[in-house]
């Protein structure tokens, strides 16, 4: 299977899942129809994907890691919607799509966020499930909290969104984007694997170390395309982060400096998969995937 074939593969597997999780349609609450709108409305999968890729790196079935999968989505739905309501990027366009204020209202997008957050906790809870012991399902359960809140995901937003027009080091940004983008990447990739019920202490370790770079490498991609893409093919406005004076790896590196990082961060991923043979083919394909995506 090409690298092309494992996306749209993977992608329909997990929307076929969490289309039956959320609900839609004339029965459906405006709350459940935002919650819909805003995780249906396109969007490249990469997170469940990663989960996928991940299980499947440990010798594992995909399909044992469909609910992390589902799990991870909908928080990444939940930091979109959030991350594009007028007090933050105050964006109108996502997945080419309005944003999900604009096709509802600010009010029901603040609650279907929300709303998004709980139900990945929930879908996490849901023992019947899995074919894990109740101590992994925890310990899950601790990865994907630490990673969203105010160590992870939040603390990256609420330093993206504080450090506008400050003077910050490469450093600062690495930690910024490892936060508010890496963290839930990193998560993925853990839950994923932790999802066989088999990974050992050296497998999650090299897999932590590939997450941190694949992670940080997707955000400065983003941060390049904001700058080069083009709105139709991105589905998001281009110039946004200039426009809001938003510190990027391109305004901190240069265009050229950013790309050789994104390279180096690529590279630095896939060596660190040397302890796996050929099930992990996916995820060193998905490392060079994420720096030549186009949206
Ligand atoms: C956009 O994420 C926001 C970032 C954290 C970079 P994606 O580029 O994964 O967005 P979708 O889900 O494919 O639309
Ligand atoms: C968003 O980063 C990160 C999260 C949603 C946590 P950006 O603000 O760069 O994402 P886009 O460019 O709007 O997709
Ligand atoms: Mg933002
Ligand atoms: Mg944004
Ligand atoms: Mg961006």
């Amino acid at each position: 299977m090409t690298i092309e074939q494992y996306l749209v593969d993977k992608k329909y597997r997990v929307e076929a899942k969490l289309g039956e999780i959320l609900l839609n349609g004339e029965n459906a609450s405006r709350l459940e129809r935002a919650m819909y709108y805003a995780v249906m409305n396109g969007g490249k999968r990469l997170r469940p994907i990663l989960a996928y890729a991940a299980a499947e790196a440990l010798g594992a079935e995909a399909d044992c890691a469909d609910i992390a999968a589902c799990s991870i989505e909908c928080i990444h739905a939940y930091s979109l919607i959030h991350d594009d309501l007028p007090a933050m990027d105050d964006d109108n366009l996502r997945r080419g799509k309005p944003t999900c204020h604009i096709q509802f209202d600010e009010a029901t997008a603040i609650l279907a966020g929300d709303a998004l957050q709980s139900l990945a906790f929930e879908l996490l809870c849901d023992a019947r499930q899995q074919q894990i012991t109740e101590n992994l399902q925890l310990r899950m359960l601790q990865v994907l909290t630490k990673a969203v809140g105010r160590h992870g995901m939040v603390a990256g937003q609420s330093i993206d969104f504080y450090g506008t027009g400050l003077t910050i080091t490469e450093e600062d940004l690495a930690i910024m984007h490892g936060l508010k983008t890496g963290a839930l990447i990193s998560a993925s990739i853990m839950l994923g694997a932790m999802s066989t019920g088999k990974a050992d202490i050296l497998e999650l370790d090299c897999l932590g170390e590939y997450a941190k770079a694949l992670g940080l490498a997707y955000q400065v991609k983003d941060d390049i395309l904001d700058v080069e893409g083009d709105t139709a093919v991105i589905g998001k406005q281009h110039g946004k982060d200039e426009a809001l004076g938003k510190i990027t790896y391109p305004t901190l590196l240069g265009i050229e400096g950013a790309r050789d990082k994104a390279i180096s961060l690529c590279d630095k991923a896939i060596s660190v998969l040397d302890i796996f043979g050929s099930s992990a083919d996916p995820l060193r394909e998905l490392a060079s995937y994420v720096i030549k995506r186009n949206f």
